[in-house]
């Protein structure tokens, strides 16, 4: 297997994708049923986080283990990260001693240079600019719920963050089309997502963006790093809160989606995230599985 990196959304094939969604199902009906799947005995998955997490850490700690492998976990504050070592040597250090590593970190240049110097196998776990993981899980949970995402619409209302980035990239090599409506100010940025204009329309008014829509999704204000930022937020994003009208302009059997963690009565109304269109569970849960398939494809190729 030559060695693969998973910085951004558009390091995998559509193909890719294909297999790892039917792979993800194959694993996650193991899972469900207690029966041992452990293609990665003896295998080391590095875990470096330099913002928190509730959800990549379990379930890429779970999910290893699971596989038959273990896990280290470091944080900028307990390791030489945190001391100015400079990420090519901790990449080249890190990379000798394990066989994969996922990294959640800041500007998307970091776990670039990282990856560059890595004798193994990268993950993004979420950076600024991207959350592949995430819309990976995202998508197969569209595809269990509903089938195939090709020609579907995806209405993201909020804010233009990693997680909208991530959304346009997929829509471009999956064959979806996004719905973006965001305040003014905080447009998502095409560059950044590198896609051309025709996989996403831009909407002022989130109603709008949510018309006709297949799985209406939103995310936090304020993301990890952005904090100074958050009354500032506050006001710009009032009217960009998921609503049981937004859901109504959608389709009658339209979809919510979350990333999580979320804040009730900010981005999202409860009535919403807590109703019978939220699946956001699954979602969650979707992460373990979408993200074993994941390390096993970078570490052994299609089984
Ligand atoms: N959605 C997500 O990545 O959650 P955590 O920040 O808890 O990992
Ligand atoms: N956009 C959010 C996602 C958290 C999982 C953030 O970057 O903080």
């Amino acid at each position: 297997m030559s060695l693969k990196h998973y910085l951004q959304f558009t390091d995998l094939t559509a193909d890719e994708y294909a297999y790892l969604f039917d792979r993800a199902a194959l694993i996650k009906k193991k899972f469900k049923a207690y029966e041992k799947h452990q293609p990665l005995a003896d295998r080391t998955l590095a875990m470096i986080f330099e913002k928190a997490s509730t959800r990549t850490r379990v379930s890429f700690e779970a999910g290893m283990y699971q596989l038959g492998g273990s896990v280290v976990h470091l944080t900028t504050g307990d390791s030489q990260l945190g001391r100015a070592e400079p990420i090519e040597d901790s990449a080249r250090v890190i990379s000798r001693m394990v066989d994969l590593v996922m990294i959640r970190t800041y500007e998307q240049t970091k776990i670039a240079r990282f990856a560059e110097y890595s004798r193994v196998p990268v993950i993004n776990g979420l950076t600024n600019e991207f959350h592949p993981c995430q819309i990976m899980a995202d998508i197969f949970t569209f595809i269990e719920h509903r089938g195939s995402i090709r020609g579907k619409t995806v209405a993201w209302v909020g804010d233009g963050n990693n997680m909208a980035n991530t959304w346009l990239q997929a829509a471009e090599l999956l064959g979806f089309t996004v719905h973006v409506s965001t305040p003014g100010g905080y447009e998502v940025n095409q560059a950044v997502a590198g896609v051309k204009s025709d996989c996403y329309q831009v909407f002022k008014d989130p109603m709008q963006a949510c018309a006709g829509a297949d799985l209406v999704t939103t995310d936090v204000w304020t993301s990890m790093g952005y904090e100074a930022e958050n009354e500032a937020r506050k006001k710009a994003f009032a009217d960009w809160c998921v609503d049981a009208d937004m859901m109504r302009a959608a389709k009658p059997d339209a979809l919510f989606m979350h990333c999580l963690p979320a804040h009730r009565g900010e981005e999202v109304e409860a009535e919403v995230i807590d109703g019978p269109q939220s699946v956001v569970w699954d979602e969650a849960e979707n992460r373990l599985h979408v993200q074993k398939a994941l390390m096993e494809y970078l570490l052994l190729g299609r089984l």
